[in-house]
Order: structure tokens, then sequence, then C-alpha cells
């Protein structure tokens, strides 16, 4: 039985005040959640994730990471300095880096198998524009993006990735996947996940992202295969981002 796991990712949102008073929230509003709860910051706000949250039920990450260790990559972060916080992910090809950063599947790859050599799980985004979906191509687009990082990774490590379906047309547009597409491909995943490594596909965890929100979290949640959310604007809230953190149990 795969257990929920709910993740905010921040984006390029907050600062000290902002973040001091979220977190503060979220940790008191918690009580008892079975989900896995976790929040993706920006790199200057990982000091204070790990002050407020060390010893509590929340972990913290990135939201990228270098490919390379170290070295003359100016504005990069690299897993080290993740490590040196306690970050316990990194989110990897998000499609915001995707579109704007033109990240490609190989370099998201690369990433995802630095997070793992570092011990970080690495959330490994993957999704298809409206454009592909309309032009039925979806499945062809997110097979080749997890192709890729099942190459690089290896079919032991199956299960130590964690994988974040989210359709780019449903990402900050209100627009959801109805629980029913969202599943179709879900499965299509597990299906894929199995192929590659039919023991540990069990266990990975492919949350949904893409204007999850606490009315329709709940329908989401409750399809077999997907096991959580990555949570855009609803984690700025917290009020909302509990109530995503309850819908999920
Ligand atoms: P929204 O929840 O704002 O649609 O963002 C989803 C997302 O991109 C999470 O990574």
């Amino acid at each position: 039985m795969r257990s929920k796991l709910v993740v905010g990712n921040w984006k390029m949102n907050g600062s000290r005040a902002a973040n001091a008073s979220l977190l503060t929230g979220i940790l008191e509003g918690l009580d008892n959640a079975r989900a896995k709860v976790a929040v993706c910051v920006p790199a200057p706000y990982l000091y204070q994730c790990q002050e407020l949250l060390q010893g509590s039920p929340v972990a913290w990450g990135a939201q990228d990471v270098s490919c390379h260790p170290v070295g003359a990559y100016t504005g990069e972060v690299c897993m080290s300095m993740l490590q040196d916080f306690d970050c316990r992910y990194v989110i990897v090809g998000h499609s915001e880096r995707r579109a704007y950063h033109g990240e490609s599947n190989e370099l998201v790859a690369k990433k995802a198998k630095a997070a793992l050599d570092a011990g970080l799980t690495p959330i490994v985004c993957i999704g298809e524009t409206l454009e592909q979906r309309e032009a039925g191509q979806t499945m062809e687009v997110v097979d080749a993006q997890l192709d890729a990082v099942l190459e690089a990774v290896g079919r032991e490590a199956v299960d130590k990735i964690v994988l974040a379906y989210e359709p780019v047309w449903a990402i900050g547009t209100g627009k959801t996947a109805t629980p029913a597409m969202a599943q179709e491909v879900h499965a299509a995943l597990r299906e894929k996940l199995r192929a590659c490594n039919a023991d540990a596909a069990q266990n990975t965890l492919v949350l949904y992202g893409g204007s999850m929100k606490p009315d329709n979290a709940a329908d989401l949640m409750a399809q077999p295969d997907i096991d959580g959310g990555l949570i855009g604007g609803a984690a700025l809230k917290a009020a909302d981002f509990l109530a995503i953190i309850r819908a999920a149990q």
C-alpha cells in the first residue's frame, strides 16, 4: 500500500515574513496527517525551512538543481548545497524549466540521476502541452520523458524516484484534468514502470499536478494510481494546502 505524498511547489513566490507565516500555519494545522508532506521552495529560503521545519513532519526541498557537482556555473545551485540544508526532495524537469530554460529530457534525466546519487529524492515532472494532447500525442510525449529518466537511473531505482504527471495545460490555468483523464495517464505510466521493474513499480509514487485545489483534490487522489499531488497556487495558502493534505487521507 503506497502512502500519499502532498508537495507544495512554491515556484518563485515567498518572502521571509510570508514563509514564516505560511509554514507556521501549516505546522499548526497538520494534526496527525497521514499523508507525507513537503514543500519545495526557492533556494534562498532553504535555510529558513531547515530552521523552521527540522524535527517536524514536513520535509523540504528545492525546485531545481544543476547536474554538475561543482564549479564555474554562474547562478546554478548544486546537489551538495541542497544536502547542506538537509533537503529530502528536489523537483526536476518542471514544465516551466523545460519551456523557459530549454531543459531537454536528457538533462532532466541527468539531474534525476545526480539527485539519487546524492541521496535526495527527485520529483520528476512530465506532461504534455495542450497542442500535444489535442494531436493525440499525450502518451508519446510522457513516454519519451519517462524513458530518458528510466534509462539514466536504472531499473533498481524505479521506486526511488517520485513521478509527477503535470499536464501543462492544467498548470496555473484553473483547468484540471478530470479524475478519469488523470487516472488513464497514471495507469499507463504505472504499466510502463512495471515493464521496467514489476516489484518496484508497486511502490513508486506518481503524483498529479495542475490546478489541484481543495475542491477537486479528494476525487483526484481517490484514483487508484494517483498517489498525491504537486501543488502550485493552492500551496501558498495554509488553509488550502491543509485542506488538500486532509483530502489525501
Ligand atoms: P498549479 O497548482 O498552480 O496549477 O501548479 C501546478 C504545478 O505546476 C506544480 O508543480
